[in-house]
């Protein structure tokens, strides 16, 4: 059994993270073009500096959630036959307990560094102008993959989605790509494909199968059928 797991905001929505589209959303309270193109931080760095320092300080204040806990004890059984792709940029996969943990849009608790390309954590707050611990510069830049950018990892995900025979998408719009067309790729290879989402998504027609619930109820649910299906 070889399984892959997208994860997005929703995931994290019942730790206190908010997510982007729902209502109370990241995207009510901002515009895509003035916090998460390359083109706003050249713009107007303080304003995008500001919104992830805050977003990195509620994430520390969140703790993991049963959905995660279930991903973290899911691992625990497959080791290296699961993994974890998510579009999500807080830790809590990690403080739950998950190691195969790919972040494709970035980490809030990395800095990318505009002037060597190094990517290291962050002490204190960008806001500040901290110089970059590799090359000194004060160019450092949240490391999140704004909109027009390339999300990381791609050519391990293709790979790992071709070889898969059960992919889940938990907590995930489909609003964004490339992640949303991950369930054709996993399907396309035969696997069996399955949402977990609170609600219908702009995807859900494209699922072999659908869970719609909160991802505390329905994620620990879905873990303890795989591994009775896999003891
Ligand atoms: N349990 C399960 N699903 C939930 C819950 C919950 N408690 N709360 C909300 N959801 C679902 C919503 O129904 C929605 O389909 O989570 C989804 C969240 O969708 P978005 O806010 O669009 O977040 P996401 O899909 O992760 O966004 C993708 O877009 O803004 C960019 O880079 C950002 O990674 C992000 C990407």
């Amino acid at each position: 059994m070889r399984l892959v797991v997208l994860t997005g905001a929703g995931i994290s929505a019942e730790s206190g993270v908010p997510t982007f589209r729902d209502a109370g959303g990241l995207w009510e309270g901002h515009r895509v073009e003035d916090v998460a193109t390359p083109e706003a931080f050249a713009r107007d760095p303080d304003t995008v500096q500001r919104f992830y320092d805050a977003r990195r300080r509620a994430a520390v204040l969140a703790e993991p959630n049963p959905a995660h806990d279930a991903l973290a004890r899911l691992e625990g059984e497959l080791g290296d036959d699961l993994l974890v792709v998510t579009q999500n940029v807080d830790d809590l996969h990690e403080r739950a307990g998950s190691r195969r943990v790919v972040h494709m849009h970035g980490d809030l608790f990395t800095a990318l560094c505009n002037a060597c390309g190094a990517r290291k954590p962050i002490a204190g707050e960008l806001i500040d102008r901290p110089p970059c611990p590799e090359c000194g510069e004060r160019m450092l830049r949240p490391d999140v993959v704004w909109f027009g950018e390339m999300p990381y990892e791609l050519d391990l995900i293709e790979e790992t989605l071709f070889t898969c025979d059960t992919f889940a998408a938990i907590g995930t719009s489909g609003a964004v790509y490339p992640a949303a067309g991950f369930v054709m790729t996993a399907a396309e290879a035969g696997a069996h494909t399955v949402e977990l989402n609170l609600a219908a998504s702009d995807i859900t027609p494209l699922f072999d199968e659908v869970r719609h619930g909160a991802a505390s109820l329905v994620v620990p649910e879905w873990v303890d059928e795989v591994l009775a299906a896999h003891a």
